[in-house]
């Protein structure tokens, strides 16, 4: 039996109707649609696109419902940022007196080195390396000064608020990490980069005696 074919117009509508629905789809809010599967009437109760219709300002708009006619407003007089650092500068920069903090001022545990481990891997390994010798494809790479080991005498020799510094202020090149790493977090990585150094050269003697009697058993 021959296939009767059918008009074009019968194809093109059919084509122009799968192109409607298809761009209806498009348009869909997928929260929305999702509602929808939900309670019957929810998905109407919620108009998800009123935040874009309301009335608002933009900034910099002049804006006459304010006496000085700005619509950017300025916080009140004395008001500070709620994460504002307040205390001992020892504990918050580092520094107190002009002087560098010469102690970690936070109880250096078990868990916050391994937190520190944890924060230095994300935020300072990418250029000072795992390890914290420097060696790291950034450093490689890096035209102009290189980031230096962490594990050198010379920046193991820096007291503990030097790091810390370093990592609120920045340093030369380097940025500061204010902004990313909150407080306990420096600390943490101060520890662990204190650490670090001294994994890499350890008197025997320093060592609790269950792991210095396991080292002169294993090392050559
Ligand atoms: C994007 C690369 C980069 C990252 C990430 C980075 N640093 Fe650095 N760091 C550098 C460079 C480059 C220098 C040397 C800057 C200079 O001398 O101008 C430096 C210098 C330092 C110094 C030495 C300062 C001195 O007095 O010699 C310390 C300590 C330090 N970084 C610690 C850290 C710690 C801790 C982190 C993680 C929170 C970190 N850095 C993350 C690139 C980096």
């Amino acid at each position: 039996m021959r296939r009767r074919l059918l008009p074009l117009g019968w194809y093109a509508a059919r084509a122009a109707l799968a192109a409607a629905l298809c761009l209806a789809a498009c348009r869909r809010d997928p929260a929305a649609a999702a509602l929808e599967e939900g309670e019957p009437g929810e998905a109407d109760a919620l108009d998800l696109e009123r935040m874009i219709r309301q009335k608002r300002y933009v900034p910099y708009q002049p804006a006459e419902i304010f006496h000085d006619g700005a619509v950017m407003r300025r916080p009140p007089d004395g008001t500070v940022p709620n994460d504002r650092m307040t205390g001992d500068p020892a504990l918050t920069r580092g520094v107190a007196g002009g002087a560098h903090a010469d102690r970690i001022p936070v109880p250096v545990t078990l868990d916050l080195l391994r937190y520190g481990q944890e924060r230095y891997e994300i935020f300072c390994a990418a250029c000072h390396g795992v390890a914290g010798d420097g060696e790291s494809e950034v450093a490689r790479n890096m035209t102009q000064r290189r980031p230096p080991s962490l594990v050198d005498p010379r920046v193991q020799a820096f007291p503990p608020g030097r790091i810390y510094q370093v990592i609120v202020e920045g340093y030369g090149l380097m940025r500061s990490y204010e902004p990313h790493i909150p407080l306990a977090e420096r600390w943490a990585i101060v520890a662990y980069v204190k650490a670090l150094g001294k994994s890499r050269a350890a008197a025997l003697d320093a060592l609790p005696p269950p792991l210095r009697e396991r080292a002169q058993k294993e090392l050559p």
